[in-house]
């Protein structure tokens, strides 16, 4: 839309609220005034200006991201990289990406996220100094955040997924765990937790996991 939508009705707003300072006996609603100054018109950096500034909130609702259970894998010191795709295995690629805000919607930069998954086998990797399909990242100025891995195999027991948290400033504030639309055996997992996957090209898919810190 978005971006276009809001641009343009950010620039009418804009225009009208200076029409109406303009002087008193201006008319507010005055067409024509209204027509000169539109964002079609040369004066177009004011209203890039002005969408810039406005916060994000449109996009995302800022309800606190369910939690979910540890598992017993999670292991201390994992490699900081977003690359984790680096074993050759017959699996279809994913690109993980999103952000980490508090229920403010505020962006929180700097929050380390960290992911761990099976292998194409469903098998995790507890024991060799590869530490597979584990790793860090940090967010950056916007709360941003991404990885690239691969799609992780199903293990008797669970729909599946791959296991999550965030540390800010060194606390940790979030364990979860994503999901996939469409798997078999999501029964009662959290809707905000099921995410839609997209092929973005043959064997590689992405996603995106928006993260809201309570
Ligand atoms: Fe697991």
């Amino acid at each position: 839309m978005h971006r276009r939508q809001l641009l343009q009705w950010t620039g009418i707003g804009f225009t009208a609220l200076v029409t109406g300072c303009a002087g008193e006996d201006s008319d507010p609603l005055d067409s024509e005034t209204l027509d000169s100054e539109t964002p079609d018109s040369e004066d177009t950096a004011d209203t890039d200006l002005v969408e810039t500034d406005l916060p994000d909130t449109d996009v995302q609702d800022c309800t606190a991201t369910s939690d979910d259970i540890e598992g017993p894998y999670w292991i201390e010191g994992v490699p900081v990289r977003q690359e984790l795709d680096l074993y050759d295995e017959n699996a279809d690629g994913l690109s993980l990406s999103g952000n980490v805000r508090d229920v403010n919607c505020t962006p929180l930069a700097n929050a380390v996220v960290e992911i761990w998954h099976a292998n194409s086998d469903g098998d995790y990797d507890n024991v060799s100094d590869e530490m597979r399909y584990r790793g860090q990242t940090s967010t950056d100025a916007d709360g941003n955040w991404s990885f690239h891995t691969i799609l992780p195999g199903k293990y008797p027991g669970r729909p599946l997924h791959i296991h999550l948290k965030v540390w800010v400033r060194g606390s940790e504030r979030l364990t979860t765990q994503i999901y996939f639309e469409g798997q078999p055996d999501n029964q009662g997992v959290p809707a905000d937790l099921i995410i839609a996957l997209t092929e973005v090209e043959a064997g590689e898919l992405s996603g995106e996991f928006p993260i809201v810190l309570s």
